[in-house]
């Protein structure tokens, strides 16, 4: 059985991540989509918000599974059964973070490897961060983020204008 996960702070989740869950699951038998709970930054959303985000947006989908994490994720990949992590890249700097951040959990866990997937153009401009922005200036999050929180993700941003 052939395991990945797909790791983030998802604060909140985005439309790029959708894409990047969809095409992930496809390439595997379960994706487990898993939420760093004890994140270095603080997070606009809380912890249960940002998981009932992820559960609405992709816990029906087929082969995808939804769960938390603390700690390392290595130790965490090595737990689940897991042979790969997933990570979505939008451009070269990411690859360079992402290079690093692959390297230092294969050291943690040899035999793990990390897949990249190249964001779509389409979604190449799209964060978490440009979301929150967008969504505390009162502006429509249709397209940004999966259309399942669109409202939950649009009135707290804007309640925190
Ligand atoms: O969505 P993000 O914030 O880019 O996700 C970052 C994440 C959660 C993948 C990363 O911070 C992480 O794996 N943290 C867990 C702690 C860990 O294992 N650190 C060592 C890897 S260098």
């Amino acid at each position: 059985m052939r395991i990945w996960v797909y790791p983030g702070s998802f604060d909140p989740v985005t439309a790029g991540h959708m894409n990047i869950i969809e095409r992930a699951s496809g390439l595997c038998d379960r994706l487990v989509v898993a939420l760093l709970r004890n994140t270095g930054r603080t997070p606009i959303f809380t912890l249960e918000e940002r998981l009932r985000m992820l559960r609405l947006a992709a816990g029906d989908l087929p082969g995808v599974e939804v769960d938390s994490f603390g700690g390392l994720l290595a130790e965490y990949v090595r737990m689940r059964g897991g042979q790969a992590v997933v990570r979505g890249v939008r451009r070269a700097s990411d690859y360079e973070y992402e290079t690093q951040m692959a390297l230092m959990n294969r050291r943690l866990c040899p035999g793990m490897d990390t897949v990249f997937l190249p964001a779509e153009p389409a979604y190449a401009p799209l964060s978490s961060t440009a979301v929150r922005d967008v969504g505390m200036l009162g502006g429509s999050l249709a397209g940004l983020v999966p259309e399942a929180v669109r409202e939950l993700a649009e009135e707290k941003l804007r309640r925190m204008k």
